[in-house]
This record gives C-alpha cells, structure tokens and sequence, in this order.
C-alpha cells in the first residue's frame, strides 16, 4: 500500500538506521563486557542488542508493507565505551535519543494523519523509556554502592567455559 506521505517511510528508514546502529554498539558492548568477565552486564546488552534488532525488525516490515525500501546500509557512528561505566552512559545517551526521536516521529505521522505508523512509534518509545528507566538505575546503584561493588555483582558463578 502507498504510505500517506513519502516523509513516513523517510521517518521510519531514519528510526531503522538508530535502530541498527545500537544493536551493534550492544552487541560489541555484550561481547566486550564477556571478554572482562563481567557476564552477567554482558548478557544483559546482549539480550538488549535483540531487543533492538527486533525493533529494526519491526520497522522493516512497516517499510515494506508502503512498498518503500529498507535502507540497511546506513549506520550511525558507533561509539564503543572503554570502561563499563562509559558503556553505561553511552547507552544511557542512546537510549534518550531514541525516545526523542520517536517522540518526534510519533508527532509528525500523527500530523500527517498516519496514525498507525504513529503507533508503531509510539510503542516503541515505550519500550525505549523502559531501557533509559534500567540504565539510570544502573548508574545510580554505581553511585550508590561504588563502582567495585557494582562490577563484582556482575561477575558470574564460577562455571566451565563450554
Ligand atoms: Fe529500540
Ligand atoms: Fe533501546
């Protein structure tokens, strides 16, 4: 079907290239984080880098379903964290920029009267503000309990490697 206006697929290609640039930032993020034993952080952005490939999942077939092409090819620039704490607050950054964004885009579909496209964003943004909720959490528990303290709750039991 044709999109109300070609801005929606434009909005949606611009969410698809957020979307695929954190899955990589958090899953590079995920494996970094196992390569210094903190696993149990490490499975956390892993399980999020899914998250968000299900969401740039989400927007393709919405692209698609306008007969619009997906743009795969473009990425942000990915910004690798070089502690833990860093890799915290980049996220924290993505993660706001995201419910912006989509906030943003929410607002111009509905403008544009394609309230279902709308939709799509808007649920997003919810489950957007549930990852800034769980990064702010994060780095208050390091202000709370101190950064050693943090890390070593992220350590795993000790176990064989498979
Ligand atoms: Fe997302
Ligand atoms: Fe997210």
């Amino acid at each position: 079907m044709q999109p109300v206006s070609p801005r929606v697929v434009e909005l949606l290609n611009e969410a698809l290239t957020f979307e695929l640039t954190v899955t990589n930032a958090y899953f590079l993020h995920a494996r970094m984080l196992d390569s210094w034993g903190l696993n149990k952080l490490g499975k956390v952005f892993y399980d999020l880098s899914i998250d968000e490939m299900k969401d740039a999942d989400a927007i393709i077939s919405r692209v698609l379903l306008f007969d619009g092409h997906p743009n795969v090819q473009r990425l942000n620039a990915i910004r690798v964290g070089e502690t833990p704490e860093e890799m915290l607050v980049l996220a924290l950054d993505s993660e706001k920029a995201a419910v912006a964004q989509f906030n943003a885009a929410a607002k111009e579909c509905h403008d544009l009267g394609d309230h279902g496209t709308a939709s799509v964003f808007e649920e997003m943004v919810l489950d957007e503000e549930k990852h800034v909720d769980w990064f702010e959490a994060q780095l208050g528990a390091i202000e709370r309990v101190g950064l050693p303290q943090y890390l070593a709750q992220q350590i795993p039991a000790g176990e064989a490697p498979a």
